[in-house]
């Protein structure tokens, strides 16, 4: 990716990484045994606390790659071994994950991808390896030969008929299918990741460019039955995070087989969030929400300027399109962000869901996707999906 940034914009981003990491080196002794998904109160959880749980929580809940992908990006950027080490023990645990299996869905690539690949991809080890692709098996399992990966399985107590729900999100999961693809030379992990995303091309991307969240197919003949709002404000409606799964999903796909339409899938939905990002760099959780409660998503801003990022290095003649906006939205994070270095968790206002309760939170994943907005403008990035 060749991008030009500015030495003012350059320096910004060299001062905010090390900024990043020099709390990560406290933070990483704290939570050097947890699987953290969010800080409460500063402290970060730890879902292998061996608490009893739902099957897809505990060590199968879908985020427990991205303290690993955060510890790798450190040690890749700072050289400091002892970040790799932390991160090799939390992959282990995700081991107890694979077999426990029934707790998996299609996640598995946020999960793995991170962890196992990315230690793979900086040290090339066996097991890494075999955790990557036991994971991508996992993944492909899914697929419907009806044309799309199945989402999520039978939720306990709920009447939904989930056999013929796929969601956005999944375009951020395809990239394990790419990765075994690349790594086996066996065309069907590929083949398997495009037809998904053909699919997301025809039934999520509305003509106007913003995606919707859930989409269910008929499991037996594929065809569109209808959508769903999922974790945005209504049906019809535009969740800012899964707006960016799909603008930074499609960049995956291109990046992963050079094919134009989704790079042209990405700047299109990339028009439709530019024009409706604010200008000072505030996300909601739904583009289409109400003005009040004022309900926000950094966790969406920086996948948002991730993506654009992206777009500004791939799109010839339009860095000075996608890049401003990414910097206005990175600008807020830093300036909102908790840098207090006794505190584990970075952004403070993230949303699960536009309709659940927990609002203003932190969410781990969504320190990771910063940090790695930043690494990108630094060019420190470690390339992991
Ligand atoms: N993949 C679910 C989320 O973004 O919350």
């Amino acid at each position: 990716m060749e991008l030009h940034l500015d030495p003012q914009t350059l320096d910004w981003a060299q001062r905010t990484a090390r900024r990043f990491e020099h709390k990560l080196q406290a933070v990483r002794l704290r939570s050097a045994e947890k699987l953290p998904a969010r800080a409460i109160d500063g402290v970060h959880d730890d879902k292998g606390d061996g608490a009893p749980r739902n099957p897809d929580d505990g060590l199968c809940w879908w985020t427990n790659g991205f303290w690993a992908g955060m510890l790798w990006q450190a040690g890749h950027a700072t050289g400091d071994r002892t970040y790799g080490q932390i991160a090799r023990y939390t992959e282990r645990r995700l081991d107890q994950a694979l077999q426990s299996y029934l707790g998996l869905h299609h996640d598995v690539g946020f999960m793995f991808l991170p962890s196992a690949v990315a230690d793979y991809r900086l040290t090339g080890d066996a097991d890494a390896r075999r955790r990557g692709l036991h994971a991508a098996i996992l993944l492909a399992g899914r697929f419907n030969p009806a044309g799309y990966i199945r989402a999520w399985n039978d939720i306990p107590g709920s009447e939904s008929d989930t056999r013929g729900w796929a969601i956005i999100d999944c375009m951020f999961n395809i990239p394990l299918l790419y990765w075994a693809g690349e790594e086996t030379r066996d065309p069907r992990f590929t083949r398997i990741a495009t037809t998904h995303a053909d699919t997301v091309l025809r039934h999520f991307v509305r003509p106007d460019g913003s995606v919707r969240h859930i989409v269910e197919f008929d499991p037996e003949t594929g065809a569109f039955v209808r959508d769903y709002g999922g974790q945005g404000y209504a049906r019809g409606s535009s969740w800012t995070r899964g707006q960016g799964w799909g603008l930074y999903g499609f960049v995956m796909s291109y990046k992963h087989t050079g094919a134009v339409r989704y790079l042209a899938a990405a700047q299109k939905i990339g028009e439709y969030v530019l024009a409706h990002l604010s200008p000072d760099g505030r996300m909601p959780v739904d583009f289409c929400q109400p003005a009040q409660p004022d309900y926000r998503d950094d966790i969406a801003a920086a996948v948002i300027a991730c993506g654009l990022i992206e777009l500004a290095g791939l799109v010839p003649g339009k860095a000075g399109v996608y890049l401003p906006p990414a910097l206005v939205l990175l600008h807020h994070l830093d300036e909102t962000a908790c840098w207090d270095e006794g505190q584990d968790g970075y952004l403070c206002n993230c949303s699960a869901d536009y309709h659940g309760t927990l609002h203003n939170v932190n969410y781990t994943y969504g320190d990771y996707y910063f940090y790695e907005a930043l690494l990108k403008l630094t060019g420190q990035e470690l390339y992991l999906w």
